[in-house]
């Protein structure tokens, strides 16, 4: 699977997400990432991945977005749209994801309220994502569509976990086809004053949900739990909105760049001594030592089919 970046910006600045740090937009070539870079990087591609994902950044930011989709799918890539589906109600959106669905779409459903939603995705307003739910299933239902498959997915964190329950029923009663509770990710090292307001406002230790991935220890420092075996990074690759290639999405602001799919060959640069090194090595041991406090990358969730 390689995670793209159709976008580095958004329109929300939610308080758990790696791009409220701006010091990660330096590490992009550009914020945007044009239809025909993506064309060149999928064509190249399309021999050795069957699936991709649109991260980022918000991608419905990116025009070029259901373009991506339908080229993708030409290919015969298999792709996911994780969206916050604040913008679904402009333009030609809804109409033109139907025209060219993506197979799957993780809509970010933080909450069931609107306080607690507004206080995590921070600028997103609670009816209008509702709205552009609601809106979104029964277009589907209307022109009885399989694609996209709609997943609604909580990131469980201090201020939603009392709602867990009312999640589920919500995510039924709206008709998605699945919903998904995630465990939160807390970048090592990310800096100390973001850890200290994540321990503060933001963790639920494992105590007190079997979702999460933290523990607090005695002093009041995070502790990670990562079960042993493979990380994804062997496997995964992420490319940013410059064209970037990074293993790891999580220690972007710690690791280098291993090339630019702009530029070269993406399987060069997969195949390139550095990348495959670093492979080796995280096959054997961890490559980074960052990655010894990881969560794991695609860490928890509990995933539940509606119908
Ligand atoms: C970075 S967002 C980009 C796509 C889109 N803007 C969105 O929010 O869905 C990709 C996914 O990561 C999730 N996410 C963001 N920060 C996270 C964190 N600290 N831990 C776990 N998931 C996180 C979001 O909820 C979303 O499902
Ligand atoms: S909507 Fe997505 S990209 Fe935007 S700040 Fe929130 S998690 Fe990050």
């Amino acid at each position: 699977m390689i995670a793209f970046e159709p976008v580095s910006r958004c329109i929300l600045n939610c308080e758990f997400c790696f791009l409220r740090d701006l010091e990660t937009w330096k590490y992009r070539r550009k914020t945007w990432m044009d239809f025909e870079e993506f064309r060149k990087i999928i064509d190249d591609i399309a021999f050795f991945t069957t699936d991709i994902q649109f991260s980022g950044g918000e991608p419905l930011l990116n025009k070029d977005i259901f373009r991506m989709f339908r080229h993708a799918r030409e290919r015969n890539i298999y792709t996911l749209l994780a969206t916050n589906a604040q913008l679904l109600g402009y333009r030609n959106n809804l109409e033109d994801i139907m025209e060219n669905p993506p197979d799957k779409m993780l809509v970010a459903y933080e909450s069931v309220d609107k306080e607690t939603y507004e206080a995590i995705r921070r600028r997103g307003k609670h009816d209008v994502l509702v709205n552009n739910i609601k809106m979104l299933i029964k277009e589907k239902k209307k022109r009885n569509q399989k694609y996209p498959i709609i997943i609604l997915q909580m990131v469980l964190n201090k201020k939603n976990m009392h709602q867990v329950e009312l999640f589920w029923k919500s995510v039924k009663v709206l008709g998605a086809d699945y919903g998904s509770v995630k465990a939160l990710g807390v970048w090592p090292e990310g800096s100390p004053e973001y850890e200290r307001k994540m321990i503060e406002e933001v963790v639920v230790p494992r105590s007190e949900h079997p979702i999460s991935r933290h523990e607090i220890d005695k002093s009041g420092n995070l502790v990670w739990f990562r079960e042993v075996g493979q990380c994804v990074a062997v496997k995964h690759s992420f490319i940013g909105s410059g064209g970037e290639v990074y293993p790891c999405w999580y220690i972007l602001t710690q690791m280098p760049t291993f090339g630019n799919a702009v530029d070269d060959n993406f399987v060069d640069i997969w195949n390139s001594e550095v990348y495959r090194e670093y492979r080796d090595k995280m096959l054997n041991d961890w490559a980074h030592p960052l990655c010894r406090k990881c969560i794991g990358v695609g860490a928890t969730s509990d995933r539940r089919k509606m119908k």
